[in-house]
């Protein structure tokens, strides 16, 4: 039997079979239903930020290739293995960039940020890209939301500041059953003489660590915890703690940190093999899950100080710390908790019309009412009365407008109220004011 011809479809002169129309992969398209989750999100993300006094931010998708080289790290995952590069004109190699830090760090540097003010509170929100291997909560294309304190010193009170944003966050948000690790990887002082003794601990055991975990023993070692190998974790529990090996100063900048968490009643665990996967961290560095449903996806917000970066991008040392949650992530946790779906603000009043000349003034009085401010639906493309009734029901309006020929030549619309039932004729030059005074009544 032949087979179906394939239906194609001519992109660029170039014709590809209909099935092969899909986004890239771990890339998606956000469609209406999920806006109303990310919107949730967004919304309480701008309230915090405003609470808080956080300044908005936005820096270019596309960055030097350099920037995250010298920023996040050579020997990293997101600069060795998932960077998209981008290859355009003339142009230095720029690349879609994989998170939000470096990026904020060189457009301070670059604005001079820091002389305006001494601190500087700067949130953001957008898309970040990493060539991943897509699973639960790890996507190639994901949003991001962030918070960054720059500048200030590095008085553990920002630390704890941050960590409060990104509580409030998940609270406002009402997921449940969160835990926040932490942990301080140390400073210039203190972290080369841990590494030595980390690289000492797993030198009889180099042969039996996973290809990865071999390379960053010699590159970046504190990495080796981050590894999910079997055998890599393994060892993990007989090496040295870090937490042991602190300088004095990062000690007690984390003992500042546990008493800020402390006075604000904020639970921590503390987790002396949390490191994260950025060079540019030092002192503390933070996570928060969830256990039980949603615990598939991983860290929810995660971060830390990042007090060398301004340097490492060649500025002077400027203390800073922040932090970054994944949306695509949260949306999964609340729905894994059985969260209810956001709906859209109800509308109060829906325009309904009989008949073709009806239907012709429908626009012209919907626009009356929407540019007096009243937000109202309608269902223009359904003819039958019954079915427009129903539409309004289900989007639990409480005053139809109803008018057909009758109407017209009277210069009149019927308002129905759908909670008592009671409905009345009005002279259309009143619509407005009709309406208003009728949203305005206490429902019965
Ligand atoms: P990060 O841990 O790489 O840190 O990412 C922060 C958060 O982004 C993660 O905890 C997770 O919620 C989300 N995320 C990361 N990768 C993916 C992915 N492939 N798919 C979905 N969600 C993902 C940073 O990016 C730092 N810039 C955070 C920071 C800000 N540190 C200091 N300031």
């Amino acid at each position: 039997m032949a087979s179906k011809p394939v239906k194609k479809i001519t992109v660029n002169k170039k014709e590809i079979p209909k099935e092969d129309l899909h986004a890239p992969r771990g890339m998606h398209d956000i469609l209406p239903h999920e806006w109303l989750w990310r919107d949730k999100i967004f919304a309480a993300v701008d309230e915090l930020a405003d609470f808080y006094n956080f300044n908005r931010i936005e820096t270019p998708v596309l960055e030097r290739a350099e920037l995250f080289e010298r920023g996040v790290g050579v020997d990293t995952d997101i600069v060795n293995k998932e960077m998209y590069l981008v290859k355009s004109k003339g142009e230095d190699m720029l690349v879609m960039r994989p998170e939000g830090t470096a990026p904020i760090a060189r457009a301070y540097l670059e604005h001079h940020m820091g002389r305006s003010t001494s601190l500087q509170k700067l949130f953001y929100k957008g898309p970040m890209f990493r060539h991943e291997r897509p699973q639960a909560g790890r996507l190639r294309q994901f949003e991001q939301a962030g918070f960054e304190i720059i500048g200030g010193g590095n008085d553990p009170m920002y630390d704890a500041e941050i960590i409060l944003i990104f509580q409030r966050l998940l609270e406002r948000l009402k997921i449940k059953n969160i835990v926040l690790k932490i942990n301080s990887i140390g400073c210039r002082v203190c972290r080369p003489l841990y590494k030595k003794q980390l690289q000492s601990y797993y030198k009889d055991k180099e042969k039996k660590l996973c290809i990865d975990c071999q390379r960053r023993l010699k590159t970046n070692p504190l990495r080796l915890f981050d590894c999910k190998n079997e055998t890599c974790v393994s060892f993990k529990a007989l090496a040295p703690n870090l937490l042991d090996k602190l300088c004095a100063a990062c000690t007690s900048n984390l003992k500042g940190v546990f008493e800020y968490l402390d006075e604000l009643k904020i639970s921590y665990a503390v987790d002396n093999t949390l490191v994260r996967g950025l060079d540019y961290y030092s002192r503390t560095v933070f996570e928060f899950f969830v256990e039980g449903p949603g615990a598939e996806v991983g860290a929810l917000p995660g971060g830390g100080r990042y007090d060398y970066l301004m340097e490492m991008l060649g500025g002077r040392m400027t203390p800073a710390i922040g932090g970054a949650v994944g949306i695509e992530r949260l949306i999964a946790v609340m729905k894994a908790q059985e969260m209810e779906a956001p709906r859209r603000v109800p509308k109060k009043v829906f325009v309904i019309h009989v008949g073709e000349l009806a239907k012709k003034k429908s626009l012209n009085l919907l626009e009356r009412l929407r540019s007096s401010g009243i937000s109202v639906g309608e269902a223009l493309g359904r003819d039958s009365l019954k079915a427009q009734l129903r539409l309004a029901d289900k989007e639990g309006v409480r005053l139809a407008l109803i008018f057909g020929q009758k109407e017209i030549f009277e210069n009149s619309i019927i308002i129905r109220d759908l909670e008592t039932h009671l409905q009345e004729s009005v002279m259309m030059d009143t619509i407005v004011e009709e309406v208003k005074k009728r949203l305005t009544r206490k429902k019965q």
